[in-house]
């Protein structure tokens, strides 16, 4: 598939999706949201690709572009929506651990990709909101449900109902952003962590990326037995057992 939207970059481990719609703010259309899915879906079988980025340029994302919402029906409108569901179940579910690096605008439909990577990584100058209800709308990406899973109800409902957008000091105490940096570290900053996390053994690293965003869906039993069972499962790998035999022999 050819891209026209993103540009693409492999240096393994890392993989980068760069939005690249700089001129319209890298607002999303349907086929920027193909080609995302369609580049995560090449590589999701290599296993030495541990990391996938994904940024915009100046801007991380102003959201939806707007005007491809001009004369829309409801069933185009509920189209545009579950391809953005389908990245963000994608996201979710990809082996890869999914890191958002942020600046400038991130708003709307581009806030809530961020949300569905992994971590979020920001800049001092990122500007962050959920902007759809001056529209008349409501997030199209799930930000009714993620990011009151990240901020919890009362600080979700404040950014949806008011639709004010907030800086990165807030949205770091918000723990929206996990790691906040100036502007000319974001993308050292982001290039140490990618390596830090490809640097674990990838079994022990997806697992744990699944128990997480499947156990905060689940109720506290089935979610300690999900645990208990990967927990179970990692004990019959190779990398393992060399692990825990090296540390045993302090070879570490
Ligand atoms: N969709 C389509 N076009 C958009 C857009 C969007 N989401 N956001 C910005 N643009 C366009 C503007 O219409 C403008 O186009 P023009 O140069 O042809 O006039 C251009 O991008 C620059 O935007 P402008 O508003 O002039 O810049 P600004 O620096 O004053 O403000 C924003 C930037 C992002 C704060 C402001 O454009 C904004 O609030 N955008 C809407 C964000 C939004 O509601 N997103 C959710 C959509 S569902």
């Amino acid at each position: 598939m050819e891209y026209c939207n993103i540009l693409t970059r492999i240096e393994k481990p890392v993989a980068r999706i760069i939005l690249n719609r700089e001129e319209k703010l890298n607002t999303i259309n349907v086929e920027m949201v193909e080609e995302i899915l369609d580049f995560i879906g090449s590589i999701e079988d290599d296993n030495d690709i541990r990391v996938l980025i994904i940024s915009g340029g100046k801007n991380f994302s102003a959201g939806a572009d707007v005007t491809t919402f001009t004369n829309i029906d409801s069933m185009k409108a509920l189209a545009f929506h579950k391809a953005l569901n389908s990245l963000a179940l994608k996201f979710r579910e990809s082996k890869k651990i999914i890191l958002a690096m942020i600046s400038g605008y991130c708003l709307g439909g581009g806030f809530e990709l961020a949300l569905s990577a992994d971590m979020r990584i920001a800049s001092r100058d990122a500007i962050l909101g959920q902007p759809e209800i001056n529209l008349g709308i409501n997030a199209g990406a799930g930000g009714n449900v993620i990011l009151p899973r990240i901020v919890g109800r009362g600080k979700a409902l404040l950014m949806i109902l008011t639709g004010e957008k907030i800086d990165a000091d807030r949205a770091y105490n918000y723990g929206i952003i996990d790691v906040l940096t100036e502007s000319e570290n974001l993308s050292s900053e982001t290039e140490k962590l990618s390596m830090k996390i490809a640097q674990k053994p990838f079994n022990a690293s997806y697992l744990a990326k699944m128990a997480v965003n499947y156990g905060s869906e689940l109720n506290i039993k089935s979610a300690l037995e999900y645990e208990a069972t990967i927990f179970g499962l990692l004990f019959s790998t190779m990398e393992t057992k060399e692990r825990i035999g090296n540390f045993l022999n302090k070879k570490h």
